[in-house]
């Protein structure tokens, strides 16, 4: 239908007067505005007609939702993060915060955004978190698992981030400062923030953005029940020679029901992709790592007496270049640690380059040697894990073995079966495949690592 402009004319008039009277009598940040959406009056006129589209979760479209904007930082320590509160606030239930294109975005204030129902997060520009390593470590969100903190913390229903912007997590000066140190040296007291995390949430969709220099872990989802990235790009560079970014791990999680990640770029100098505790019902297809510690099973097994599990991934055509390890599955040992199981796990369709370890099964994490880990061997079962078509070359590193499969005499490992590995090693070939105390068929030939020629002498 067309629509006459005296029409028109008296839709904007009703959007003025809305506008006035719902936020008439409040302040709004310098700066800051709110737009109502050109079709929400337009679909109320013709609301009698009816059948609206709807996103995914049956809430508005982006074009159906008002609009806040604020203003942006005109410095690296110009703090919006008041303005960036109150914008959430203003677009929750049903509402879109806007920030710009071209425009940066300074947090420096610890958020708590836990408060969320049915909004969305366009992020065009740059929101950049302060680099005030002494105002952060007195102000930020802890978590007890492997003692995290975060600058903010997303919760509540229904949340979509998007946008072609930019997450900054500004690292440098923290690996700078972490320089030398070990995020799980029980001594370590330098702790630095996570750049994305959710707890208590559900239905947290990401896309679109580019997630860089997280000082610690770039996300992690706690408490949380189906959280979807796709078309992502994480990395983590740094400009300092002697300082890594060590820690910016990709992709973690912890207590999590459903977690995808689609078509997503990796490049750090940890873990891409590495579900912890108690994560079930996962996805990942189309994701690229570069220089990582690989797609990680795990580490589940850590706390003393706490029972932890991950089931039901599903891993599909993964590139994994340049790499400490590439398809792995890793559990604690030691005097101190846990329990569980990780079963029902596929990983089909690998690509893997230069890598270290390309296919592992580890039980002896962390940091513990042949001795120790002997006389007190992890707890988690693993079953049910398939490798298929896995192909490309390892580093050398460990000689000719590009697969190692090594179980725990105190834990069960059946129904691993690998097919289709075509893994080559600079080292010599045939390459090898080891396969301690697993039980059962693996469906490939494999020798003990007793025989294997793993670069150790
Ligand atoms: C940064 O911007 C704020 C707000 O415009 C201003 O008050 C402050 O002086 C600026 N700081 C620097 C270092 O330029
Ligand atoms: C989790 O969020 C819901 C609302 O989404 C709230 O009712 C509940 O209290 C929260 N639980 C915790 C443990 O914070
Ligand atoms: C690199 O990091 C080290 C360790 O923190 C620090 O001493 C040095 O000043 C840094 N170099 C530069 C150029 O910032
Ligand atoms: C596999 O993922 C890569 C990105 O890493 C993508 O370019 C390619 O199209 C994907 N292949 C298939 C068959 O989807
Ligand atoms: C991949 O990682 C290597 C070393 O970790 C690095 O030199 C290279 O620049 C990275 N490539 C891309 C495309 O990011
Ligand atoms: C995992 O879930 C179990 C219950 O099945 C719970 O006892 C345990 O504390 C959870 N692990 C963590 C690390 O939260
Ligand atoms: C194994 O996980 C897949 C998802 O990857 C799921 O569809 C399937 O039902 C699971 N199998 C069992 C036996 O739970
Ligand atoms: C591990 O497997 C053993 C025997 O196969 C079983 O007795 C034990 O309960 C399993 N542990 C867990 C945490 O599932
Ligand atoms: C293994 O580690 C334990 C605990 O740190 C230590 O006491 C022991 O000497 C180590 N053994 C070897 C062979 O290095
Ligand atoms: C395999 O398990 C047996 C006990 O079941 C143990 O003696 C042996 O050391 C284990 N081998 C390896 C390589 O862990």
């Amino acid at each position: 239908m067309r629509l006459s402009p005296l029409f028109l004319a008296s839709l904007v008039a009703d959007v003025a007067l809305a506008s006035s009277l719902a936020f008439g009598n409040e302040a709004i940040p310098a700066g800051a505005s709110i737009e109502q959406p050109r079709s929400a009056s337009y679909s109320s006129h013709l609301s009698v007609r009816g059948h609206h589209k709807k996103d995914n979760w049956g809430n508005a479209l982006e074009q159906d939702r008002k609009t806040i904007k604020i203003r942006a930082s005109s410095n690296d320590t110009d703090d919006i993060s008041s303005d960036f509160l109150w914008a959430l606030k203003k677009a929750n239930h049903g509402g879109l915060v806007y920030l710009e294109k071209g425009k940066t975005y300074v947090i420096g204030t610890k958020l708590d955004l836990t408060f969320l129902k049915d909004v969305y997060v366009k992020i065009d520009g740059e929101l950049k978190f302060t680099n005030d390593i002494e105002y952060w470590q007195a102000n930020n969100f802890y978590y007890d698992f492997q003692k995290s903190i975060t600058f903010w913390v997303w919760g509540g229903k229904d949340i979509k981030i998007f946008g072609s912007g930019l997450i900054n997590g500004n690292g440098q000066a923290w690996w700078d400062g972490f320089s030398g140190a070990e995020i799980l040296d029980p001594d370590n007291k330098f702790y630095r923030p996570i750049l994305f995390l959710t707890d208590n949430a559900t239905n947290i969709e990401v896309s679109g953005l580019h997630l860089k220099d997280s000082p610690c872990w770039t996300t992690f989802f706690v408490r949380t029940k189906n959280v979807v990235f796709d078309d992502v790009y994480i990395d983590a560079v740094s400009t300092n020679a002697s300082t890594l970014p060590k820690n910016t791990d990709g992709f973690d999680s912890l207590n999590v029901d459903g977690l995808t990640v689609t078509n997503t770029r990796v490049n750090v100098g940890d873990d891409c992709f590495s579900p912890k505790p108690n994560t079930t019902n996962i996805f990942v297809q189309n994701l690229w790592c570069n220089g990582t510690h690989g797609v990680s099973m795990g580490s589940i097994g850590q706390y003393p007496g706490v029972k932890d599990y991950i089931s039901n991934a599903y891993i599909e055509n993964v590139t994994l270049l340049n790499g400490q390890n590439g398809a792995r599955l890793k559990a604690w040992a030691g005097p101190d640690v846990g329990y569980g199981y990780i079963d029902n796990i596929t990983y089909k369709n690998i690509h893997i380059e230069n890598t270290d370890a390309p296919i592992v099964l580890d039980q002896c994490y962390f940091n513990i040697n042949e001795t120790t880990c002997a006389a007190y061997p992890s707890k988690v079962n693993i079953t049910n894990v398939n490798f298929i078509n896995v192909d490309g070359t390892s580093s050398g590193k460990e000689g000719r073995v590009v697969a190692d499969l090594t179980c725990s005499p105190g834990a069960t490992c059946s129904g691993i079966h690998l097919e289709g590995i075509n893994i080559a090693s600079p080292a010599g070939s045939p390459s090898q495949i080891v396969c301690d105390n697993i039980s059962g068929d693996i469906g490939v030939e494999c020798i003990s690592s007793s025989e294997a020629d793993d670069g150790d002498d």
